[in-house]
């Protein structure tokens, strides 16, 4: 227990140390006016998407035709494109709201989602959020972008990060790969390693700017692109 409290501690002030640099200008990181989000994570706004209808989110996915890309019961239907089965609400809602107001916009593929948003109601994003929030994550696989040595040497990336880089451990905010923290961070097991993999560069070389606090962007800089790829792998074929 006192382990897992120091870890934390640590993570906490390898994460407010992370802030800092943010103030103090983090050159890896390429600036973006506005904020990043217009979403705020008030007890409003967490009741109004945990009220979402899943049985009218079913409606809507039919009606949307979302499982043409994101697969039956949310299995993405190609290795580059997001599995969104199990994702918590918050933050499918998030990013529905992110591509709307075009803060998830410089993406290669983000086009598609940005058009689709802007005919969507908040309550329909709020209700197909939850209608995908109520399937299991998806299942393991077995891609092949990093070796077992490489997998090996992430490891202590996800419990303990690394202090010097800064680098505040994965399971900090992800638990276990599952949803972590009740707001804003992401169930990451299952997902594709392929899109992982692009999601990640992406927030490296700022394309994807759409992290309150520049959180993922300050972490992906941090790491190298073998252990980025291994992380995808890790995440991808963990059950
Ligand atoms: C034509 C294919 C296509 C359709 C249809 C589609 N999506 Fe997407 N979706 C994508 C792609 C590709 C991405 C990744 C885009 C990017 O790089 O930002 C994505 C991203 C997302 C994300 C972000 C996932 C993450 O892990 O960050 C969510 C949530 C999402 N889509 C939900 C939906 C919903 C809900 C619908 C139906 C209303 C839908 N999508 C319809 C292709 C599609
Ligand atoms: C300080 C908390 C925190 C830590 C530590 C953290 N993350 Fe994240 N992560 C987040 C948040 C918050 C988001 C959602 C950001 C957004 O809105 O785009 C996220 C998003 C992601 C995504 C995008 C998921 C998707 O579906 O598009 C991936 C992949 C990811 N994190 C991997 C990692 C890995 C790997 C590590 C460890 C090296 C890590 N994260 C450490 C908070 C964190």
């Amino acid at each position: 227990m006192m382990k897992l409290f120091n870890k934390i501690l640590i993570g906490v002030a390898g994460f407010g140390a992370l802030a800092g640099i943010a103030l103090a200008g983090d050159e890896r990181v390429k600036e973006h006016t506005g904020p990043s989000s217009n979403i705020a994570w008030d007890v409003p706004q967490l009741l109004f998407v945990l009220g979402g209808d899943p049985e009218r989110g079913k409606e809507l996915n039919t009606k949307m035709m979302c499982y043409t890309c994101h697969g039956k019961e949310g299995v993405s239907a190609a290795r580059n494109w997001p599995s969104i089965a199990g994702q918590k609400a918050n933050y499918t809602y998030k990013m529905l709201i992110d591509y709307r107001d075009e803060k998830r916009v410089d993406t290669e593929t983000s086009s598609l989602m940005v058009k689709l948003a802007k005919t969507m109601s908040e309550q329909d994003m709020a209700d197909i959020a939850a209608y995908y929030a109520s399937f299991p994550l998806p299942p393991a696989t077995r891609p092949k972008l990093a070796s077992k040595e490489a997998v090996q040497k992430i490891i202590p990336l996800l419990t303990d990060g690394d202090g010097k880089r800064m680098l505040p451990p994965c399971f900090l905010c992800h638990e276990s790969g599952r949803s972590g923290d009740g707001r804003d961070t992401p169930a990451i097991l299952g997902q594709r390693a392929e899109y992982f993999r692009k999601t990640m560069q992406e927030y490296k070389n700022g394309s994807r700017h759409n992290d309150i606090y520049a959180r993922m962007r300050h972490i992906s800089a941090a790491l190298s692109n073998e252990e980025i790829d291994a992380l995808a792998q890790y995440f991808a074929q963990m059950k």
